[in-house]
């Protein structure tokens, strides 16, 4: 620890994330876009933050705050429009973005898989298709030739099982509600997706650290009382929670958690949706519950790999919540760190206002705030408050 009980260990990594369908602007080549278009989404993206063009400017942003860090996506459909085509004028664009991060001190989080896949793939099976595993390893291969050298932390795929849970499950999202089998497939798939992009990138670049970014969810009985509320407790944050990464555990340098919020269980696999007796609710309707994010890095570290917080944020229209939520968040994270987990940084989604995938622009997540007509960036209040706290590397005397 360092001198004071308030200080975060010395280079942990307080940045804000991105994904690239979100903010980047006209990216049409993808299974979300021909979703949108079919009204899977209250609006469209569109030309999103136009942040494949002002990436320069967004990235000064992150290092005017007094954030390290920036954690953003390749948009696979850009990189690779074809299948086998890849587009050097993409791949170069990655490339400079992360040389941008270098330039400014700003040390790149690069997702290769953040929920988009390209059209040519989702017409013919998607995660399903018989040699998607294939697939995805040679476009990670191809990326990792492209930023070789220049990135140390690599995230393979973002949020695997939300993935599962939105568009096969509940198919809100694409490639919309499949049955049964077809979830345990495309489950099993995407940790092979994984195994095979961790040996190709490996083998192009030994020095990336290479993870996955794991969304976790503080699972509790509703009734601590009942039997089937505790048993589906324990079912679904093996399925949600553990399932994956006990598969991936062996393929990973370290750990991305994307923590949120608490959700209640009232049966085998049923929880209650927003209804949180006892916490505030974010505009998503989540509630608010810092010890979650204790909670699972504490039991994340029981995989003895170190950890960063790839994700952690709040959607509100009143900025004093944002603020309070940074601070009750990171001490979370402090505890967890006294307490011995190994836990490297921490990063705030998101750094921009932008695309919530089926919600549209409504929510809003950002740091910064977005002019979705003017481009216009504003920084909030509450992203010079963490940037504060990322340059002093010490949480606020008082946290309300
Ligand atoms: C998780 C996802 O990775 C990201 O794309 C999304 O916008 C945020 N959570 C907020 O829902």
């Amino acid at each position: 620890m360092g001198p004071t009980a308030r200080d975060f260990p010395s280079g942990f990594l307080f940045g804000a994330a991105t994904s690239a369908h979100q903010v980047e602007g006209g990216n049409d080549g993808c299974d979300w876009w021909a979703w949108e278009r079919r009204g899977g989404a209250k609006d469209p993206s569109g030309a999103a933050c136009d942040h494949y063009r002002r990436y320069p400017e967004d990235i000064a942003l992150v290092k005017e705050l007094g954030l390290g860090s920036y954690r953003f996506s390749v948009e696979w459909a850009r990189v690779e429009p074809e299948e086998g085509r890849f587009d050097e004028g993409a791949l170069r664009h990655y490339r400079d973005m992360v040389e941008r991060c270098r330039e400014l001190g700003v040390e790149p989080i690069v997702t290769f898989h953040h929920f988009t896949l390209p059209t040519w793939l989702s017409d013919r099976g998607g995660v399903l298709a018989r040699d998607s595993s294939r697939l995805f390893a040679r476009y990670c291969r191809t990326v990792a030739e492209a930023l070789k050298g220049r990135v140390t932390w690599v995230l393979t795929i973002n949020e695997p099982m939300v993935l599962v849970l939105m568009g096969y499950v509940q198919g809100v999202w694409p490639p919309g509600k499949r049955p049964a089998s077809q979830v345990i497939k495309a489950a099993r798939r995407l940790v092979s997706w994984h195994e095979e992009a961790f040996a190709a990138i490996r083998q192009v670049d030994p020095a990336m650290r290479l993870g996955i970014a794991k969304h976790w969810i503080d699972f509790r009985p509703l009734d601590a009382g009942d039997a089937m509320h505790r048993l589906g407790r324990r079912l679904q944050h093996q399925l949600f929670n553990r399932w994956y990464l006990d598969r991936v555990k062996s393929h990973c340098d370290f750990i991305g958690i994307n923590y949120y919020a608490r959700q209640y269980t009232t049966g085998l696999l049923r929880q209650v949706p927003l209804a949180t007796p006892d916490a505030p609710r974010t505009e998503m309707g989540w509630s608010i519950v810092p010890e979650g994010l204790h909670l699972a890095l504490t039991e994340a570290s029981g995989y003895g790999l170190p950890l960063i917080v790839t994700e952690n944020g709040i959607a509100c229209r009143d900025d004093r919540w944002r603020i309070r939520y940074i601070d009750r968040h990171l001490a979370a994270v402090h505890e967890a760190i006294a307490a011995g987990a190994d836990v490297r940084g921490y990063q705030y989604w998101s750094l921009l206002d932008n695309f919530e995938w089926a919600e549209g622009y409504r929510p809003q997540f950002g740091l910064v705030a977005v002019d979705l007509g003017t481009q216009k960036r504003t920084v909030r209040e509450s992203a010079r408050h963490y940037g504060e706290i990322a340059r002093t590397g010490r949480l606020p005397d008082a946290i309300d």
